[in-house]
């Protein structure tokens, strides 16, 4: 069994995939973290972000089972990992570990960009979470304030739909709907509605 949720910034399917895969007994991988993981590496060396071969050299080395959100939380390695996300070859060896992370036993969830499009291709189940740009930004100037960060609303939105653009935008694994991906809006909804709701899906298509 394996779910696929893909979604922009702050949609909240990082929340269901981490949710769904408790419910169902199944493994779950933030892919997210995966780009920041390589953004961090380079950033913390200062190595330039464009440098495709060391990108894949770091990648290479990547343990997923240590893959901390907490510590890759800052808005530069974000920044950062979307801009390396653009790079071919990178993405070619993330989604090798991507791919043998979804295939092990039992099964799993995996949140990200790409994964219905591209690393999972033949999941039993696709979700496409998304929510209206002024309700992500809302969310996620919420959570930063609750973390003791500094927060403007008007600069998380500008940020977000920046990001939103370039992820949407870029000609290797664009952020996109599948054509079989269920959409799941969740502008209206809290995370109680949307955990339900995202259960109902997967049950049905199970
Ligand atoms: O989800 P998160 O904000 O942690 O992802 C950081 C960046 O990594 C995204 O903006 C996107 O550019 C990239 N990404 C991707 N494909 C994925 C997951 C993340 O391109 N499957």
């Amino acid at each position: 069994m394996i779910i696929a949720i893909d979604g922009p910034a702050a949609s909240g399917k990082g929340t269901l995939a981490r949710r769904l895969a408790a419910h169902f007994g199944l493994r779950h991988l933030d892919t997210g973290l995966t780009y920041r993981a390589v953004a961090a590496a380079l950033l913390a060396q200062g190595l330039p972000l464009g440098d495709e071969a060391i990108a894949v050299e770091i990648a290479r080395r990547l343990d997923l089972s240590h893959m901390d959100r907490a510590l890759l939380s800052a808005h530069e390695t974000g920044e950062a990992a979307s801009r390396i996300a653009v790079l071919p070859a990178l993405r070619e060896e993330l989604v090798r570990l991507q791919r043998a992370f979804a295939k092990a036993p039992p099964g799993a969830v995996l949140d990200g960009r790409d994964i219905g499009t591209v690393v999972c291709p033949d999941a039993g189940v696709k979700l496409y979470v998304t929510a209206a740009p002024e309700a992500r930004a809302k969310r996620r100037t919420a959570e930063m304030l609750s973390q003791g960060k500094e927060a403007d609303f008007a600069s998380v939105l500008e940020d977000l739909k920046r990001r939103d653009e370039r992820d949407q935008s870029r000609t290797v694994a664009p952020l996109r709907q599948a054509a079989d991906a269920h959409l799941l809006d969740t502008t209206e909804m809290d995370i109680e509605t949307a955990f339900r709701a995202a259960v109902d899906i997967v049950t049905a298509a199970r």
